[in-house]
C-alpha cells in the first residue's frame, strides 16, 4: 500500500472513530436526510445558516466507516462557508467520486481522501450519502429521506 493511501485510510479511520460534528442541532434551519438503498443505511444533516452562511452543521446516523468518515469531513468543510460555496463543494465532490474528473480546484483537499472510491461503486454511494443529505438541506427541498440514486 502507497503511504498516500495509508494516510488515507488513517483519516477515515479518525474520522469514523471520532466523527466531527456528530450531534443534532436543535434549532437548525435547515435538516434533511440521506439513505443509502444498497444497505439501507441512513443519515440526518442539520444547518443553521445565518447571514448567508453555514454557521453550524452536523449529522448523526448510521452507517460504514466511509460514510461517517465522509460525513464528518463534510461538516468541517462547509462550515463558514456560504450555502452557494458548499452547493458548489457539493459538485465538485460528487464528480470526484463518480469519476466525471478530477476533483475541482476549488475542492478543499482533505476530501481527496475518497478520490479511490470511484474505483467501488458500492462505495461511492457510502461518500456520497451525506453530501446527499446536504444538497437537499441546501435546497431546503421537503423532509422525505433522500435516495443516493
Ligand atoms: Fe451503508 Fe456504506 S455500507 S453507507
Amino acid at each position: 500500500m502507497s503511504s498516500a493511501s495509508e494516510l488515507y485510510q488513517s483519516i477515515i479511520l479518525d474520522h469514523n472513530r471520532s466523527p466531527r460534528n456528530f450531534r443534532e442541532i436543535k434549532d437548525a434551519s435547515r435538516s434533511a436526510e440521506g439513505y443509502n438503498p444498497l444497505c439501507g443505511d441512513q443519515l440526518r444533516v442539520w444547518l443553521k445558516v445565518e447571514d448567508d452562511k453555514i454557521a453550524d452543521v452536523s449529522f448523526q446516523g448510521s452507517g460504514c466507516a466511509i460514510s461517517k468518515a465522509s460525513a464528518s469531513l463534510m461538516t468541517t468543510v462547509v462550515k463558514g462557508k456560504t450555502p452557494a460555496e458548499a452547493a458548489r463543494i457539493f459538485e465538485s465532490f460528487h464528480r470526484m467520486v463518480t469519476g466525471q474528473g478530477g476533483p475541482a480546484d476549488d475542492l478543499p483537499a482533505k476530501l481527496a481522501v475518497f478520490a479511490g472510491v470511484r474505483e467501488f461503486p458500492a462505495r461511492v454511494k457510502c461518500a456520497s450519502l451525506a453530501w446527499h443529505a446536504l444538497r437537499n438541506a441546501l435546497e431546503q427541498a421537503g423532509t422525505d429521506p433522500v435516495s443516493t440514486e
